[in-house]
């Protein structure tokens, strides 16, 4: 077969030509998210499955549908036991960062801004000037617990993107 138009083409989290059986599972998050966009409650997913199942291609897929909706994203691959706060801090800080080139730093960024700041403070991360010339403030996402205080800065930076009327998903995989 000529290998230009060869459709067979595995590979760690590479789209395959047609998603086999996942129009049902995308679909759902899809809606998701458009309820997300609409201030609706939405819960978290998990994909969990064998190896070579297909986790990674629905992840990605699902990460393209968020940024075409206009939601704020992240990508990150954990490593097992892995160093959550140094993968996430960065892109959370990217985000910000997105959100106040639209239009000068609001209110609610310069607070995800701050726990941004404490965040990478505790927890010893090494990322860019958090900068938005953002004041510290003690006392919010910086108690040292990561159950704690990653909610709150994830929160934060929600409520950020909200106020630009978007929203944020984070989509972590795991690093094989
Ligand atoms: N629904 C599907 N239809 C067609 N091909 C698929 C489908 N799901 C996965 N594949 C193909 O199977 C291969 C493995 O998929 P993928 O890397 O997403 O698996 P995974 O579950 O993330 O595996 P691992 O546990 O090793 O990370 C890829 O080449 C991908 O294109
Ligand atoms: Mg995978």
């Amino acid at each position: 077969m000529d290998r230009r138009n060869n459709p067979y083409a595995p590979g760690a989290g590479l789209q395959p030509p047609e998603l086999a059986g996942r129009d049902r599972l995308i679909e759902d998050a899809s809606t998701d998210m458009d309820r997300l966009l609409d201030h609706r409650p939405v819960k978290g997913m998990m994909l969990l499955g064998l190896r070579g199942v297909g986790k990674t291609v629905v992840l990605n897929r699902l990460w393209r549908t968020a940024a075409d909706k206009g939601i704020h994203t992240t990508k990150v691959e954990a490593p097992e036991g892995g160093a959550l706060p140094q993968l996430l801090a960065p892109e959370l800080r990217r985000i910000l960062h997105a959100l106040d080139l639209q239009v000068t730093a609001t209110h609610r960024i310069r607070e995800a801004a701050a726990a941004l700041r404490n965040f990478v403070s505790v927890f010893k991360v090494k990322i860019g000037e958090v900068g938005l010339g953002i004041e510290p403030t003690p006392g919010y996402a910086d108690t040292g617990q990561l159950e704690q205080d990653l909610p709150d800065l994830v929160e934060a930076v929600a409520v950020a993107a909200e106020e630009r009327k978007s929203a944020i998903c984070l989509f972590i995989d795991e690093r094989s």
